[in-house]
């Protein structure tokens, strides 16, 4: 099948999130079995700049009201061929692909992301400029949601599209007056359209008009049908359900493998652990943690949102500290909690280590250096570093949500004794709950035998993108030759 790839991140070019994994891996794993997928990205600066003269105009686009633009094609290092929109009055700029960098939102990320999903639907359309024609537009997010509303109101014949919800908390939201600068009409703004609580919003558009729209685990395509987390569109997705599924991402287990992986000091698999503790002496090192022998150390690799359930670590540390464990912290994002991790990490040197930024070498060392993993996120559509930790034999504390319920399983007498419990969920979001759990860790932990049960049964998981594609090919079979 031939399938475009509509997103505004994707690995190695531009990442801010788990979406740009989910960019890259999937394509590359649709690739292999066979489908010929086309990725098209926004021309950030850093795209270009990347580019160089490895590319080639293919089209000349003139979509008014929008600025002209052109679209180039390129290959990406996987092979994968890519589609880049080059628009430089909206995407020719130093800074984040959606914010500026004081983090406000880029004032014209109405245009910026309208522009987009209008090439994603153009290119879908009859009316392209390329010879090549999709099956199916698979579009991501809000920033892409709009592509859907653009074939519902075009007239001609399209692919089928498909929506990924890759996360509700983002729903590109915007004044009403948004709609003619994107060529949109007025009569859209209607409840059973893209009216959202008096203002736009690009996502709930896609959710209503796309064909088929699925969300990146199966859990969270039943917690979004309901408060809080349908985050006012419960409605919406629960009319749309029979339309709505949901599919587990995957890993790219070739970057994450801690048998193969560069980034890493000691490479190691389940038959010889021991190296292991060879990335923890590395990690404490690197963040100026002491070398307690029979302290496990728990890893964060983050961005700090309230999404990520981060306050609950803050909330009860000092407790978490006495356990005792200790923590290594990679992650940036909201300066609050940012400060609350340096404060913690001054007032106990040597117990609390944090690397601020983001740095994908040292993500890796995280994983592998840690004895466990920390995932209190309030809500996980998916998560993709519980996947990592599982791989690289660090066992997770998750709070039970989402995707983090759909890929670990909880450790109790029953899961134990099979020998397939890979981790700890806890249910209470609650920092009691989550200190309870890491007590239970730690004891889990002195237990040699038992914990190199889960860290091998966390090992053993496939995690590969195969399966989820499948699902996917599954999917977009269901729906070609719809229209
Ligand atoms: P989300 O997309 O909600 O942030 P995911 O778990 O799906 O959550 O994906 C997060 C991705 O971003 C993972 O690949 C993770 O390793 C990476 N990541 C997050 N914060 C950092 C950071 N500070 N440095 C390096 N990588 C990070
Ligand atoms: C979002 C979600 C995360 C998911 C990622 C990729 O950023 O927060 O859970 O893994 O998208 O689908």
């Amino acid at each position: 099948m031939k399938i475009l790839f509509a997103t505004s991140e994707t690995v190695p070019l531009i990442k801010t999130g788990g979406l740009a994994d989910v960019s890259g891996a999937l394509p590359d794993a649709l690739t292999r079995l066979g489908h010929d997928v086309r990725v098209l990205l926004p021309g950030y600066g850093t795209v270009l700049a990347w580019l160089g003269d490895r590319t080639e105009v293919l089209a000349e686009l003139h979509l008014p009201p929008f600025a002209d633009a052109r679209l180039l094609g390129a290959t990406l290092p996987n092979g994968v061929p890519l589609l880049v929109l080059q628009c430089p009055t909206l995407f020719g700029r130093d800074g984040g692909p959606y914010q500026q960098h004081n983090h406000e939102d880029w004032p014209d990320n109405n245009l910026r992301f309208g522009l987009l999903s209008r090439v994603a639907a153009l290119l879908a359309h009859e009316s392209s400029p390329l010879a090549w024609q999709p099956d199916i537009l698979h579009c991501n997010d809000w920033q892409t949601g709009l592509a859907p509303v653009y074939h519902a109101v075009q007239g001609g014949a399209h692919a089928p599209n498909l929506l990924t919800i890759h996360n509700l908390a983002f729903q590109g939201i915007f004044e009403p007056a948004t709609l003619p600068r994107v060529g949109l009409p007025w009569d859209l703004y209607r409840v059973d359209a893209v009216e959202y609580y008096g203002n736009v919003s690009y996502l709930k558009g896609g959710i209503q008009f796309a064909d088929r729209i699925t969300t990146v685990s199966p859990t969270y395509a039943q917690e979004i049908q309901h408060e809080p987390l349908g985050f006012g569109l419960q409605g919406l997705l629960a009319w749309r359900a029979k339309d709505l599924s949901g599919i587990l991402n995957g890993i790219d287990t070739g970057i994450w493998d801690p048998a193969s992986d560069p980034l890493i000091p000691a490479r190691y698999s389940a038959s010889n652990l021991r190296r292991k503790e060879l990335d923890r002496a590395a990690l404490r090192e690197a963040l100026g943690l002491e070398a307690l022998p029979e302290v496990p150390v728990a890893g964060i690799v983050s961005r700090f949102t309230h999404q990520k359930g981060l306050d609950l670590v803050t909330a009860c540390a000092e407790e978490l500290l006495r356990i005792p464990v200790q923590l290594a912290i990679l992650g940036s994002g909201d300066p609050m909690l940012e400060h609350a991790f340096r404060d913690l990490a001054a007032r106990h040197p040597g117990r609390v280590g944090l690397r601020t930024g983001f740095d994908e070498p040292f993500s890796h060392l995280v994983e592998a250096g840690a004895d466990f993993f920390l995932m209190p996120s309030r809500f996980e559509p998916s998560g993709l570093n519980q996947m990592y930790s599982q791989r690289y034999g660090t066992p997770v504390v998750a709070h039970a949500t989402g995707g983090l319920i759909d890929s670990i399983t909880d450790l109790d007498a029953g899961t134990l004794r099979a020998g397939t419990a890979t981790g700890f969920l806890f249910r209470e979001e609650t920092p009691e709950a989550l200190l309870g759990t890491v007590r239970r860790v730690a004891d889990t932990f002195r237990n040699r035998r038992a914990w190199r049960r889960i860290q091998r049964a966390g090992m053993a998981r496939d995690f590969s993108w195969d399966a989820a594609a499948e699902h996917y090919v599954e999917l977009y079979r269901s729906m070609a030759g719809r229209r």
